[in-house]
């Protein structure tokens, strides 16, 4: 079925009138463009990393662990069979979470279609450079034996690190416009992203790829989830310093840019 097209004017998309001539978006798109006149002055990163073996070591390990915190290890992913294909017909966002908690193996399947280790380093998403800027958190509220709070994931160890325990409910949902958004769910995966490990290299457009590789995460997490027969919400819309606050980021350097709600269907 063709829907009937009605010409949209600038002022229906962008509000009253245009954007400013500064306009952030604008001015950063510009800013993250590569150009070929620009070339020498863009691929500074790439001629620091290849004469530094310190970035070297450090941009091939990104992982920060805390070893005074105590660590839970996950056990070993739950991979029911479910062709792509199948997963890709029948991914939708959901939001009819039941309230019931969800095994620490199936938390453990989505963690790992998310960030988890492949082949040494790599994982099942591409990240520019292989630097991975994510530390992936979860706010667990209804994982069956983790007590509820707000862990990193420790993508080498399989394990949840403890950041804080008691039930991270109440803050997150003041955090959340929509109210009601996290009803019954189980858990919210959030993807903090460290800016300065593909900034460092890639200068501007280094943001740009910290948002473009947290679709894939969210994205991945999202199939894993039809697999798991879990429901699955991207979650793009909340306040930032509150969410930021959660994991412990000051919002600048490090900031939390996606998130991805789970768990057990009604
Ligand atoms: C970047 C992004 C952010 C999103 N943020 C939210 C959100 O904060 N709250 C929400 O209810 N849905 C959110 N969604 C889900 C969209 O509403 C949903 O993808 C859209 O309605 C299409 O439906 P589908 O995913 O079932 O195909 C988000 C989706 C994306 C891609």
């Amino acid at each position: 079925m063709r829907l009937p097209q009605a010409p949209l004017v600038r002022g229906e998309l962008y509000g009253d009138g245009e954007p400013a001539l500064d306009d952030p978006a604008e001015l950063f798109h510009e800013a993250s463009k590569l150009h070929p006149a620009l070339a020498h002055r863009q691929s500074a990163g790439l001629t620091r990393l290849a004469v530094n073996e310190h970035l070297q070591t450090a941009s091939a390990h990104a992982v920060r662990r805390n070893p005074q915190r105590r660590c839970h290890p996950l056990p070993a992913p739950r991979r029911p069979a479910c062709s792509l294909w199948s997963a890709l017909d029948h991914r939708r966002s959901r939001r009819d979470f039941g309230g019931e908690a969800l095994e620490a193996a199936r938390l453990a399947a989505l963690l790992d279609a998310g960030y988890g280790l492949r082949d040494g380093n790599r994982r099942a998403v591409p990240s520019g450079g292989a630097l991975y800027p994510f530390e992936l958190h979860v706010a667990a509220r209804a994982i069956a034996g983790i007590p509820p709070g707000i862990y990193r994931y420790d993508q080498e160890l399989h394990a949840l690190e403890e950041h804080e325990l008691g039930d991270p409910w109440p803050a997150l949902e003041a955090a959340c416009p929509l109210p009601g958004l996290l009803d019954g769910a189980a858990a919210v995966l959030l993807l903090l992203a460290v800016f300065g490990r593909t900034r460092f290299k890639y200068g501007l457009r280094g943001y740009r790829f910290a948002l473009l590789e947290a679709g894939h995460v969210v994205q991945n997490v999202a199939l894993a989830a039809v697999a798991l027969d879990l429901a699955a919400l991207p979650l793009g819309g909340f306040y930032d310093a509150q969410v930021d606050d959660l994991v412990g980021a000051d919002g600048v350097e490090e900031s939390v840019v996606y998130g991805v709600v789970v768990g057990v269907a009604a």
